[in-house]
């Protein structure tokens, strides 16, 4: 192999990635074959199916879950996923799962820089860290807050059994390759990969760097509209799903599986990214975040952040999100007024915050790209004293906010760091001071 060679790939999968056709819509009954004919019609398991293939359902909710919510896809594959030698326990790297109980919950305060270089030759998966989470894995409630960072592409196969997995990509391009076709991810949008859905990341530059919500509750659905109407928000036209793509690989395949917290692998025989056709709604997809149709006060104050939602994990009680996804996209500001930046409070959910691109407009400095933040519940935060003088003195005109990309994992449960979170180099110690200084004002 040449020296060149890891450059040579990554220009292919870039080309690759750039051409990818897809499907659109957010839960639709989707269907897709990479070969003519590979599709069975009028029923979902013929008594040969076509092409010699073999017919399996892949289940993302229980049978009889309301059909609303449902999700499943029927795959048309070269072997069926049963046939692979046994699972043997292997390292868990930097992955921990839910329940977390490395450390006692913090009440305080928490930011983090970015993670440090990954030693050369970490794929995604090697470079998957856990900064912390809520819930139980095995009860399929709670979620994990991960981060990766990687300069290799995977050559193994890896699949979530403990949840879905949401991809926030801050630096570096990803190419997908899932068993139900290729997606391309960038830095801006989200990838989607169900539970249990097997697939690859593959690095389009030299690394890439982001952040993965590991829902282990309800699937993410569209937020409802209520009064904006039928349109709005994320609109369900711009989720792209894969078409089929299938790899006809002999040879040995490490497949890793995550199960109850720990990984496991196997070698197949075989690529088990080998399904020609399929049909369903328990798909993979991406959304390009700056497609996010931003709603906002026309009068004065602002809405609660969730009028941002993107996605929501729900929860058996009414608008109690397991986990919502939010997005702080580029937005006009015409409140009059209005303390303009988001105002100081303390809330019952727990809100871990990153950034994409840019700045947030709470935070002057120190909250970066590829760095994060933690406010458990009830912890008070807000803008800090610099943001706080400026917009209170600030001319009302209508101002763009255009000059970042923020985003928000916030849960119904507390987030409970990792040790190694609560221990690492690039935790912030001194975050309390972004709001020392905020003077006394009142006058009687
Ligand atoms: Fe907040």
């Amino acid at each position: 192999m040449s020296g060149d060679q890891p450059k040579d790939d990554r220009d292919n999968a870039r080309k690759l990635a750039e051409g990818l056709a897809h499907l659109s819509g957010f839960g639709n009954e989707h269907s897709s074959e990479a070969v003519p004919g590979a599709l069975p019609h009028g029923r979902n398991s013929p008594q040969r199916a076509p092409l010699g293939l073999y017919a399996e359902q892949l289940s993302g909710t229980a049978f009889t879950e309301p059909r609303a919510h449902n999700r499943r896809s029927w795959l048309y594959r070269v072997r069926p996923s049963a046939a692979h030698p046994s699972f043997a326990r292997t390292d868990n790297g930097a992955i921990r799962t839910a329940p977390f109980t490395e450390t006692v919950p913090d009440p305080n305060r928490l930011r983090w820089n970015p993670l440090p270089e990954p030693a050369p030759g970490t794929d995604w998966l090697a470079g998957l860290w856990t900064l912390g989470g809520n819930g139980d894995a095995t009860q399929r409630t709670g979620m994990a807050v991960h981060l990766y960072h990687a300069n290799a592409s995977m050559d193994r196969v890896f699949s979530d059994a403990d949840g879905e997995l949401l991809i926030v990509p801050e630096h570096g391009g990803l190419l997908l390759r899932t068993e139900l076709g290729l997606l391309h991810a960038e830095p801006g949008h989200v990838a989607l990969i169900p539970r249990g859905v097997r697939f690859r990341v593959e690095l389009l530059d030299d690394s890439a760097r982001g952040y993965v919500c590991e829902n282990y509750g309800a699937v993410f659905q569209l937020p409802d509209l209520g009064p904006i109407g039928a349109n709005g928000l994320a609109n369900a036209r711009d989720f792209k799903a894969p078409v089929a793509a299938y790899e006809d690989v002999e040879g040995p395949v490490e497949v890793v599986n995550k199960f109850c917290g720990n990984l496991w692998a196997a070698t197949y025989d075989h690529s088990p990214l080998d399904v020609v056709a399929w049909h369903g709604n328990h798909v993979p997809y991406v959304y390009d975040l700056r497609r996010f149709n931003v709603i906002g006060s026309l009068s004065y104050d602002h809405p609660d952040p969730s009028i941002f939602t993107v996605l929501t994990s729900p929860s058996d009680t009414p608008g109690l999100a397991g986990v919502d996804f939010v997005v702080f996209a580029p937005r006009w500001l015409v409140g009059e007024d209005t303390f303009r930046p988001p105002y100081f409070h303390r809330n019952v959910m727990s809100e871990y915050m990153g950034l994409i691109e840019g700045a947030y407009d709470a935070k002057a400095e120190g909250f970066v790209p590829g760095g994060g933040s933690l406010h458990n519940m009830m912890s008070a935060h807000g803008p800090d004293r610099e943001t706080f003088e400026r917009a209170s003195a600030a001319e009302l005109k209508p101002q763009k906010i255009d000059d970042g990309l923020a985003f928000m994992f916030e849960t119904r449960w507390p987030v409970t760091a990792t040790e190694q979170a609560a221990s690492a180099d690039h935790l912030q110690r001194r975050y309390d001071d972004v709001w020392q200084g905020l003077e006394r004002h009142f006058r009687p």
